[in-house]
């Protein structure tokens, strides 16, 4: 396959020398079995190329089997893993059959490997050195083949001087090294990118079609992008559901890039309605920030079932799916929106099946005209809202911002919020029961 046909098999866009340098490593190393080290910040693609070195591989016919090595509990991967022999550890009353067992002529790709504690690290050494391993609780060798694909966002020679990685793993795993830059170190990608998604997405929401004016498209190159292109989807996913008109101006985008204003940072829409007094002229505004909180909400809820979804899956449980009911909006919002069947493909989707019906206005989204940051939150005590989240929404939003904002990694996640990884565990169980 050449370097365009990878690029349009696995939506892989970009033009610039970079994207070109990663494509062509990518396919080099695919038709051998060599391990690969995928390097680069959180949302540059790591898991993408992993994706396309496994399906241009001999191994495609065989499994993939992903696993985020931050996202599984400290105690839990040895055997998520390697798998657990019955009655291994409290609790184990079921054989379990790890990862590299699953994976025998396939695959394994091992998210965040950074994250892997010592102990598995020994592990993990000796099957990728001879293809042996044991189940926990179990000193009988197996054999299994398999291929072993690794991505990192930290820089593993670091980890190593700080005692945190083993040498010898490190060796092992960086023979072949593809480092994927960060999205402002290849700006001449960022366009094609932000175009195609805009392009994807308004045919997805069935919306018109938009064109970037010079001002944004200055923006956006000067953008730091700091979630890369996990951030650019956000973003163009905002600018097509939010924006109206044709022409997109670096103030329409402005808002949605964080850290460029207050505005854009996740659940400030949803602060703001509990702030703002909702007096008549600014019933349209209410609206708007309304919405804008359901999509932001939406947005971090699918990153946040898309992470349980691959937990899950590894736990044996069926994984998360997307669906929102009228139910989970407190009584007083409930008659904006009516929902329909949930995106059966696409856990994604959903703004399709959002039904606005607001008397007397078919059109919720139009504020008068006037720009949702023009209007300064009034002060006083708000007469529709509850001036205070209940303690239990206060909670699912702070767990649901500190899952995001470390990407899934739940020992992080967990230690951030000052609670042990397993009430987290249980939490975002309950959490996943109540969405
Ligand atoms: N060059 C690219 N072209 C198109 N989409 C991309 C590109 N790089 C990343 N993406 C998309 O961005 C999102 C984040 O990519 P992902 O591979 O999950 O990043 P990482 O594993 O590095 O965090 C995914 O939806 C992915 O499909
Ligand atoms: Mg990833």
């Amino acid at each position: 396959m050449d370097r365009q046909a990878v690029q349009e098999r696995f939506g892989i866009i970009g033009t610039s020398a970079a994207i070109y340098h990663v494509i062509d490593r990518a396919r080099q190393v695919a038709r051998t079995d060599i391990t690969v080290l995928v390097e680069g910040e959180s949302g540059v693609g790591k898991e993408l190329i992993a994706h396309a070195i496994h399906e241009m591989s001999p191994r495609r016919h065989g499994p993939l089997k992903i696993i985020n090595t931050g996202a599984i509990p400290e105690g839990l991967i040895e055997s998520e893993l390697f798998g657990a022999e019955k009655g291994a550890y409290t609790g184990a009353s079921e054989k379990r059959i790890g990862l590299f067992e699953d994976a025998d002529g396939g695959t394994v790709f091992l998210d965040e490997i950074g994250e892997m504690p010592l102990a598995a690290q020994v592990k993990l050494l000796r099957v990728l050195e001879s293809g042996a391993f044991s189940r926990v609780g179990s000193s009988t060798l197996r054999k299994t083949d398999v291929r072993v694909l690794a991505a990192t966002n930290k820089d593993l020679g670091r980890e190593v001087e700080a005692g945190r990685f083993r040498e010898d793993l490190y060796y092992r795993l960086s023979t072949v090294i593809i480092k994927i830059p960060p999205l402002r170190e290849r700006a001449d990608d960022i366009l094609p990118i932000f175009e195609t998604f805009l392009h994807q997405l308004a045919q997805k929401y069935g919306t018109a079609r938009r064109r970037l004016d010079e001002s944004a498209v200055q923006l956006l190159r000067q953008y730091r992008w700091p979630g890369n292109v996990r951030e650019l989807r956000n973003v163009a996913e905002q600018v097509v559901v939010l924006h109206r008109g044709e022409t997109v101006t670096a103030e329409a985008v402005r808002p949605f890039l964080r850290g460029v204003t207050a505005a854009s940072t996740p659940g400030t829409a949803l602060m703001a309605i509990s702030r703002a007094a909702p007096s008549e002229p600014d019933a349209f505004r209410e609206r708007e920030l309304i919405y804008r909180a359901l999509l932001e909400l939406r947005l971090e809820m699918r990153d946040l079932k898309e992470e349980m979804a691959k937990l899950t899956a590894g736990l044996g449980t069926a994984p998360a799916r997307e669906v929102f009911e009228p139910g989970d909006l407190p009584p007083e919002r409930r008659d904006f929106v009516i929902l329909g069947e949930p995106d059966k493909e696409d856990y994604g989707g959903f703004i399709e099946d959002v039904t606005y019906e607001i008397e007397g206005d078919e059109d919720p989204l139009s504020s008068n005209g006037r720009r949702l940051e023009d209007a300064a939150p009034e002060t006083g005590p708000p007469r529709d809202e509850p001036p205070v989240p209940t303690l239990e929404d206060a909670e699912r939003t702070l767990i649901t911002k500190a899952l995001k904002y470390y990407e899934g990694n739940r020992r992080q996640t967990a230690k951030a919020l000052g609670i042990s990884e397993r009430t987290l565990y249980r939490k975002l169980k309950e959490l996943d029961e109540d969405l």
